[in-house]
C-alpha cells in the first residue's frame, strides 16, 4: 500500500459471491487497507452482483462471449477496460469460472490473484474439494496464488489446511473449504495491500 492509500481491488465471480462477501466484510467499515472498487460477473444473475449491490460496490454484468471456459475476443477487452476505468490495482478472482490469459495477464502482470478450493499443485481444475475426496487424501484445504497462463499453476502466496473426515460427504468438505477460504482470502489480501510480501521467482511469503 503508498502511502495512505488503500489497494483498489476488482472482483470477479460467477457464483454466489460467499468469498467476495468475505473479503468486503472482514474488517469494520473503512478499516480495511483495501477497497473494492468494482466486482464484474460473467453470469447475469450471479449472486456476487446481488451482494456487490447491496453494499453500494459498483457491479456489472459482463457477456463472456461465444466460448464456454474463457473470453471471447470482445468480451477480454471489455473487462481490462472496466477494470482500468475504475483504477483497479489488483485483481481479485473469487470463484470467476474462466481461465484468462494473453491479453488480460499482460493488462495486469503480477496483480491477478485467485483462491483455489485444494492444497495447490494437488487438485487444479475443477470440484477440487471432489477430487481430494474420490482420491482418499486425509487433508486438503484451499490456497491463494498468483494467475498465470496455466491452471492454478502461478505462485503460491498462502495456503490454509483442511482435515478430511471420515463421514465427510462431497457437500460437507466443500462447506468446511469455503469456511477456510472466507479466513485466508482477506488476510492474505490485507497483507498484500499493507505491502507484507516478498516475491522470488516462485517463493512468495507474507507476514
Ligand atoms: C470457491 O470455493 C472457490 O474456491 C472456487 O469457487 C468457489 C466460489 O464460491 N473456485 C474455483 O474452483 C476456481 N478454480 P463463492 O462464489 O461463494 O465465493
Amino acid at each position: 500500500m503508498i502511502a495512505g492509500n488503500k489497494l483498489r481491488l476488482g472482483v470477479l465471480g460467477s457464483g454466489k459471491g460467499s468469498n467476495f462477501k468475505a473479503i468486503a466484510d472482514a474488517f469494520p467499515a473503512g478499516d480495511a487497507p483495501y477497497e473494492i472498487a468494482l466486482v464484474a460477473s460473467d453470469v447475469a444473475d450471479a449472486g456476487i452482483l446481488q451482494l456487490a449491490r447491496e453494499r453500494g460496490v459498483p457491479a456489472h454484468f459482463i457477456a463472456p462471449g461465444k466460448f464456454r471456459t474463457k473470453l471471447d475476443e470482445v468480451a477480454e477487452p471489455a473487462y481490462i477496460r472496466a477494470l482500468q476505468e475504475a483504477r483497479v490495482d489488483m485483481v481479485v478472482l473469487a470463484g470467476f469460472m474462466r481461465i484468462l490469459k494473453g491479453e488480460f495477464l499482460r493488462a495486469f502482470s503480477g496483480r491477478v490473484i485467485n483462491i483455489h478450493p485444494s492444497l495447490l499443485p494437488s487438485f487444479p481444475g475443477l470440484e477440487a474439494w471432489k477430487q481430494a475426496l474420490d482420491y482418499g487424501v486425509k487433508f486438503t484445504g484451499c490456497t491463494v496464488h498468483f494467475v498465470d497462463q496455466g491452471v492454478d499453476s502461478g505462485p503460491i502466496i498462502a495456503q490454509q489446511v483442511v482435515p478430511i473426515l471420515e463421514k465427510d460427504t462431497a457437500a460437507t468438505l466443500h462447506a468446511r473449504i469455503q469456511e477456510a477460504e472466507h479466513e485466508l482470502y482477506p488476510t492474505t489480501i490485507a497483507r498484500m495491500a499493507r505491502g507484507r510480501i516478498r516475491v522470488v521467482g516462485r517463493q512468495v511469503w507474507t507476514e
